[in-house]
């Protein structure tokens, strides 16, 4: 017996994305991935928002090991293995369970992060990061990832007001790293350009979310 056409349309719009949204600080990352979930949600799909370090109970204890606390406190080596270790949980306990139910999947942060700031502008390397991902969550990648650029003196800008003078361990690093850091995001974007999508974070809101959802089309329709 066929099935009833309606019912197979609805399936194929619900297949779940697993979408992560990427930048340096202050780029606008995680209002943009609150606006992206909610223009999701209002087209009538179910989605998780989720955020990296963290997004499940082990992954966010990992999280203040890792945020806060000395600038010195873990060795660059000891940094990128607990990035790995929380993704490892939040990938097994939150984010695959999510798309097995069928629910969109929108991570604020995930590996690419930990290739820009521990491999490429830190000093593990982009190639020992990977390996780490291998070995903690299989090599898993979003299916869609949304890189927010903004030129650095605006983004220290941003963040200077969103962390009103307190950064956290990692966003307290100096102005050189975290040029590096979006120089990665760049090469990172321009090497894999299938998946890693770099969106203008200049403008409203509104327009930043606008660009998202158009980077998104493919996968909508
Ligand atoms: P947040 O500011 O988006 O909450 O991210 C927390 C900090 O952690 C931010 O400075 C970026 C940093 N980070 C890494 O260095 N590597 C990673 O893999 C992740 C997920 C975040």
């Amino acid at each position: 017996m066929g099935r009833d056409p309606v019912l197979l349309r609805l399936t194929v719009r619900t297949h779940p994305y697993f979408i992560s949204l990427e930048g340096g600080e202050g780029v606008g990352k995680s209002t943009q991935a609150r606006r992206l979930a909610e223009a999701l949600r209002a087209r009538g799909l179910d989605v998780l928002l989720t955020r990296e370090p963290g997004g499940s109970p082990g992954a966010e204890a990992i999280r203040s090991l890792l945020l806060e606390g000395d600038a010195n406190r873990w060795s660059p080596g000891a940094e990128a293995l607990l990035f790995a270790a929380a993704r490892a949980d939040h990938v097994a306990k939150t984010i695959d369970p999510a798309l097995a139910r069928g629910q969109w999947v929108i991570c604020d942060r995930f590996v690419d992060s930990s290739r820009a700031y521990q491999g490429i502008a830190g000093e593990v390397g982009d190639a020992a990061i990977q390996n780490l991902h291998r070995i903690g969550s299989g090599g898993r990648l979003p299916d869609r990832t949304l890189v927010l650029a903004l030129g650095d003196a605006a983004a220290a800008a941003r963040a200077d007001v969103r962390d009103a003078g307190r950064p956290d361990r990692i966003g307290g690093r100096d102005a050189r790293f975290h040029a590096r850091v979006a120089e990665a995001f760049r090469a990172i974007a321009h090497g894999d350009p299938d998946r890693v999508r770099l969106i203008d974070a200049n403008g409203s809101e509104e327009q930043v979310t606008e660009r998202l959802l158009a980077a998104l089309s493919d996968l909508l329709s």
